[in-house]
């Protein structure tokens, strides 16, 4: 009952992403619209709900949580249920506890974060310009931020920057983004903007990022990495300032082949692809029974029907494989 999950296609499932919250306090305008509705509170899963699930999923070999959103730091006691989740770092059996967060709670919480075994932790930031950053994220201070990954930093946590490539809004911003994150000691990995929720616009944004490396090249001498950080981020290491750079192709580069992951959302639902709709909805397994081994088959079932891999591309001019779903459902 116990034995590691293998999907169709003989990919170990070994990375979980858990959505805790649908919820943020910001509205970046690739991934949310300014008016969201969002979940009636009676529909999220308890965060002892949310134990039991992550804890089936280490037992059954997942190595690697991330905890994810909307903005994962803005549901309330959110601190608990890190630290059950401790207990599975300390125990050896989960490798590595980990989230990505839009920064703006991380001067409350990094101190925190740090004391449950949170060793590196993945920020969303597109521009280090502050008003095109309120535009961005329509809510949010990109003062508030900065001050959230200096805390994250000096509580000494590993940061990475992940920043979407958006033609025409960031495009003048790589090398103050590289040289920045270069200063400061911080990782970078560049995102090309995926179909989903609202489409406007959101053709003429997109950036393939064989053109953002190639303009990268001109400067910096890319040495290309072999090592992984679990994600289906690529990396170089840029030889003038040593830092490390990844790219994120979902449109250009398919890393589906190499999936390792599946996607928990708040509501108990397990997605088994960001890009594809089918789902299994563990609550109700969850709610109708207290027997672990039901809800261990109930896991290993869904695991049976993870799709090959996406179907998003922008090819001449039309937008294939689009999700109506908006990316803080499944927290990307
Ligand atoms: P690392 O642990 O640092 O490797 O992180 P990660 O890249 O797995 O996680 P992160 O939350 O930083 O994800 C960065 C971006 O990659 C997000 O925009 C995700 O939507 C995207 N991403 C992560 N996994 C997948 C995936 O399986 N498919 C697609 N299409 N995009 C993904
Ligand atoms: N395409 C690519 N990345 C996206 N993100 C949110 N929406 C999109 C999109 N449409 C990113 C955020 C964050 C991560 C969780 O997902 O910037 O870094
Ligand atoms: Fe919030 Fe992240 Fe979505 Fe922006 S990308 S609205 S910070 S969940």
């Amino acid at each position: 009952m116990t034995a590691p999950l293998i999907d169709p296609f003989q990919r170990p499932i070994s990375y979980l992403r858990v959505s805790v919250t649908d919820r943020c306090d910001f509205r970046c305008l690739y991934c949310m619209a300014e008016q969201m509705t969002f979940l009636p509170k009676a529909d999220l899963l308890t965060l002892d709900e949310l134990d039991r699930l992550c804890s089936s999923f280490v037992d059954l070999g997942v190595k690697k949580l991330r905890i994810t959103g909307g903005e994962p730091l803005v549901r309330r006691n959110i601190m608990s249920f890190f630290r059950a989740m401790s207990r599975h770092l300390d125990s050896g059996r989960l490798e590595e506890l980990t989230l990505t967060t839009n920064g703006s709670q991380l001067a409350k919480y990094a101190d925190d974060l740090a004391a449950c075994g949170v060793r590196r932790i993945n920020v969303s930031l597109d521009t280090l310009d502050a008003t095109k950053f309120t535009h961005i994220t329509r809510w949010g201070r990109l003062e508030q931020v900065l001050e959230g990954i200096a805390a994250a930093k000096a509580a000494g946590m590993r940061v990475k920057i992940n920043t979407v490539a958006l033609k025409g809004f960031n495009e003048d911003e790589l090398f103050t983004l590289a040289d920045w994150c270069a200063r400061e000691g911080h990782d970078l990995t560049f995102i090309e903007v995926m179909p989903m929720g609202d489409m406007e616009g959101r053709l003429d944004q997109y950036w393939p990022l064989a053109d953002l490396r190639a303009r990268l090249a001109e400067r910096f001498t890319l040495h290309p990495l072999t090592e992984r950080t679990g994600g289906p981020a690529r990396y170089v290491r840029v030889g003038e300032t040593m830092q490390k750079i990844g790219f994120i192709t979902p449109l250009t580069h398919n890393f589906c082949e190499s999936c390792n992951r599946v996607r928990l959302t708040c509501t108990g639902e397990l997605y088994l692809c960001l890009g594809q709709e089918d789902r299994a909805d563990l609550r109700a397994v969850l709610r109708d029974s207290d027997d672990e081994d039901v809800l261990r088959a109930a896991i290993r079932d869904a695991i049976t029907r993870k799709p090959k891999g996406h179907d998003f591309d922008y090819g001449r001019q039309t937008v294939a494989g689009q999700m109506p779903r908006h990316m803080s459902h499944t927290g990307g």
